[in-house]
This record gives structure tokens, C-alpha cells and sequence, in this order.
């Protein structure tokens, strides 16, 4: 399993559950929040205790779980207020089409809506209801109401339901909504910038059953690629095949040849602000790959494969009349200092990160060299996304200037 990163650390969220089936999976949200650095408050209406216990989420959080506002334990005896003050975010995981209706209208009838209305932070809620209720105008419209009131929706996306359909009104996974609430508070260095993003390897056809192909895991291309859209950057990935999952808000273009991939960035890149070129693109293909399966033959000869050289993606980048900033990455297995800084120069782009193959193919964490025409600095050593975010700081910090 890939390592925790801290990166809630000092963040106190109190996580309020409303009335719906999906509140048991709150109780995982409340682990992995804190898990990932948080202090957790939780906080229920009534309408959640029927479907979870405030003792289970008491025992997973270490912390007394709040359901009325005339609760005598807060010294003040105004939990509205007490308990918000000093939150960094208010979480509703799940908000059902009621408590949304009540968000809307500004209601303060038990301790979770008033302490939404009493609330001076941000607001995030992960509606979770059946489809027929939240397609309904009603819904809609809160909905809407919200969003315009600068509350965070967190989904819903579409799926089976708990009532046996399938549609609208899924609430997103736990993991998902962890993932907004850590890219909520990242820095957003790169608001609305547009960044097209290779990663991953490619896979060149020999036949149709055989390729050629290379060790690339595409971590660091997806984990640039979430960092960018922490960022509030615009993502396109176009990405060679792995086995990832595409970070949320990303949008993946899958590919598998370097000539697919050259296709898919040139067909996007006048868009584009920022180019990052992660993917460890195959210098060769086969001229003919064969139609058929090619088999092996007593006493036949081993086959002989002639090559052609594949277009060079990010050179072509750099090379346009009007570039967007291009970022090179360079994996090498020895003189990393001279082999980056030299294709740093033949490619022509301003930033080249370099790493040692050995440390970085496959591997979770590693360390970046980052060379430009000032020379050197080393980021991490650190886990991929961590290095990731350092790097979108160091590329913000070059466009901004
Ligand atoms: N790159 C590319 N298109 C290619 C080859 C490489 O866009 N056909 C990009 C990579 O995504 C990376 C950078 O160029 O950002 C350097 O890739 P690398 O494979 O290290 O460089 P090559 O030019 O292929 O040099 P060599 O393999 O000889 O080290």
C-alpha cells in the first residue's frame, strides 16, 4: 500500500453526518482523515443516528460525538459556536436532499445546520441521496442556491444506488472525498492555467499479441498531474498504459503508441500554458509490425526487426512558434548532471527535472533534480506526490516571474 502522506497535518475538520444510508461510510472518512493529519469533530443529526451509532464514531475518532445543541458538556453552553471556532473546514459526509433543503434556506433547527450558519470557514458537502430526489427541481435548486453561496459540492456521481437503482445521487467514495478536502487546501498556484501532461510508457505493437515497451510505472506523470489540479490548473494527461487510476478533475487521453501520444499532444497543445513531458517515450518503433502472430518455426531463423525513430514529443513542443513553459524529465543510469543538462539544451526547454533510474522507476518515493539555465536544486528526497507539489511550486514560481 502506497505510505500515508500528512498533508491534513494541523487541520481541524468537523465532519457532520446526515440522514442516509451512506453514513456508514463515514466511519471509514473518519479514519483516513485522521490518518492523514486531521484532528476530527463529529457532529449527527438525529435522522444519522439512525443509520450509525455516535458510539462507533466516538471509538474511531477518540473524541466526544456532538447531536444537540442544548449538549450541557460544551462549557458554554453554545456548541454552535464553540465547536466551529478554530475548524478549518466543515464537512457533511453525507448531506441528504433535507439537510441540503435546510443548507439552502439558511434553516438552524438542530446543532449541525447552526453550526453551518455560525460557521467562518468553508463549507463542504457530499450529497448522497436517490436518484429520483436529486433530480428533483427542489434539489436542483438548492443545489445551485449552494454552490452560489460558496459551498464546496463534492459529487454525487452516478452508480448503484442503495434502494436497488441506478443513477444520479451516489455519493462519491470516501477516498474521493479526501481527495477534495487535501487538493481544497493545497495552494492554488496555478489557478486556471491549462497543463498537458505525458506519462507512463508507451508500447510499441511487434505483433498483435507482442510489444515493445519500458519499466515506467507513470506515478510521478499522475502524481504531477493531481498536484497541477490541486493547483487549480486545468489537466489534460495523456497517458501511455498503467495501471492508475486517473486523479480526480484530471481529464486521461489513453494512448499507447509514441506516435498515438505525439497525435493526442499536438492535437491539444495550442491550449496549453504548461507542457510536461513525463513519459518515458520509446525512441523506436517497428517499421512493419506484423498483422498476424508470428510464430515460431523449427529451424526457422530468429526474426530481425528494423526500426524507425519515433517523433520526439517535447522537442516538437518547445519547438512551436508560440511554446507554452515545457518541462522536460530525464531518467538516467549514470552522469546525471551533464546527460540532463545537455538534453536540457538540445530540447530547448527551460526546466529539466532529473532523476537516477535505479531510485525512480516503479518506486514510491525518490529525489529530483531540477536543472535550469541557473543550474541545480535538489527536491525531496520525498514520496512522489510530495516531490510533485514542490516541483508545480517551482514551475509557478518561473511562470509568475
Ligand atoms: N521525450 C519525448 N518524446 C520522445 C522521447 C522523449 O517527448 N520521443 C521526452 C520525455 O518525455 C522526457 C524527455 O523527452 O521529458 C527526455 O526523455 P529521454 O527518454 O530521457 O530522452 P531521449 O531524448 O529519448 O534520450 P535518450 O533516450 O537517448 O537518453
Amino acid at each position: 500500500m502506497a505510505e500515508v502522506i500528512a498533508d491534513l497535518e494541523g487541520k481541524s475538520i468537523i465532519l457532520g453526518l446526515t440522514g442516509g444510508i451512506a453514513a456508514y461510510k463515514s466511519a471509514f472518512l473518519a479514519r483516513r482523515l485522521q490518518e492523514h493529519g486531521a484532528r476530527v469533530q463529529v457532529v449527527m443529526t438525529a435522522a444519522a443516528e439512525q443509520f450509525i451509532t455516535a458510539t462507533t464514531m466516538q471509538a474511531l475518532t477518540g473524541n466526544p460525538v456532538y447531536t444537540s445543541q442544548w449538549d450541557t458538556r460544551v462549557p458554554s453552553a453554545m456548541a454552535h459556536i464553540d465547536l466551529s471556532r478554530g475548524a478549518d473546514a466543515i464537512l457533511v459526509v453525507p448531506a441528504s436532499a433535507d439537510f441540503m433543503a435546510k443548507l439552502a434556506r439558511g434553516a438552524a433547527d438542530d446543532l449541525l445546520s447552526t453550526l453551518c450558519l455560525a460557521r467562518d470557514c468553508p463549507l463542504l458537502v457530499a450529497p448522497a441521496m436517490n436518484k429520483q430526489m436529486w433530480g428533483h427541481p427542489a434539489t436542483q435548486r438548492n443545489a445551485n442556491q449552494l454552490r452560489a453561496d460558496g459551498v464546496v459540492l463534492l459529487g454525487p456521481t452516478s452508480g448503484d444506488q442503495a434502494c436497488g437503482e441506478v443513477g444520479a445521487g451516489r455519493m462519491i467514495e470516501p477516498d474521493e472525498v479526501l481527495e477534495e478536502l487535501v487538493a481544497f487546501f493545497q495552494p492554488k498556484l496555478l489557478r486556471d492555467q491549462r497543463v498537458l501532461l505525458t506519462a507512463g510508457p508507451t508500447f510499441e505493437p511487434i505483433d498483435p499479441v507482442r510489444g515493445l515497451t519500458n519499466r515506467s510505472s507513470g506515478k510521478m506523470g499522475y502524481a504531477l498531474a493531481r498536484a497541477a489540479h490541486e493547483a487549480g490548473a486545468r489537466v489534460t494527461l495523456v497517458s501511455g498504459p498503467t495501471a492508475l487510476a486517473v486523479p480526480r478533475g484530471v481529464n486521461r487521453i489513453d494512448v499507447e503508441t509514441a506516435q498515438q501520444m505525439f497525435d493526442a499532444v499536438m492535437a491539444t497543445v495550442l491550449h496549453a500554458q504548461i507542457f510536461i513531458g513525463v513519459a518515458a517515450v520509446a525512441d523506436w518503433r517497428i517499421r512493419e509490425p506484423s498483422a498476424q502472430k508470428i510464430k515460431k518455426g523449427r529451424g526457422s531463423p530468429s526474426p530481425v526487426f528494423e526500426f524507425v525513430e519515433n517523433p520526439d514529443i517535447l522537442a516538437t513542443v518547445a519547438a512551436l512558434s508560440n511554446p507554452p513553459f515545457c518541462v522536460g524529465f530525464a531518467a538516467e543510469t549514470h552522469d546525471l548532471d551533464a546527460q540532463a543538462q545537455a538534453k536540457r539544451h538540445t530540447k530547448r526547454v527551460p526546466l529539466l527535472v532529473g532523476n537516477l533510474a535505479q531510485d525512480a522507476i516503479g518506486a514510491d518515493s525518490s529525489e529530483l533534480i531540477v536543472y535550469d539555465e541557473e543550474g541545480r536544486i535538489t527536491l525531496g528526497p520525498a514520496d512522489k506526490l510530495t516531490l510533485a507539489r514542490k516541483l508545480i511550486a517551482e514551475i509557478a514560481q518561473r511562470i509568475s516571474s
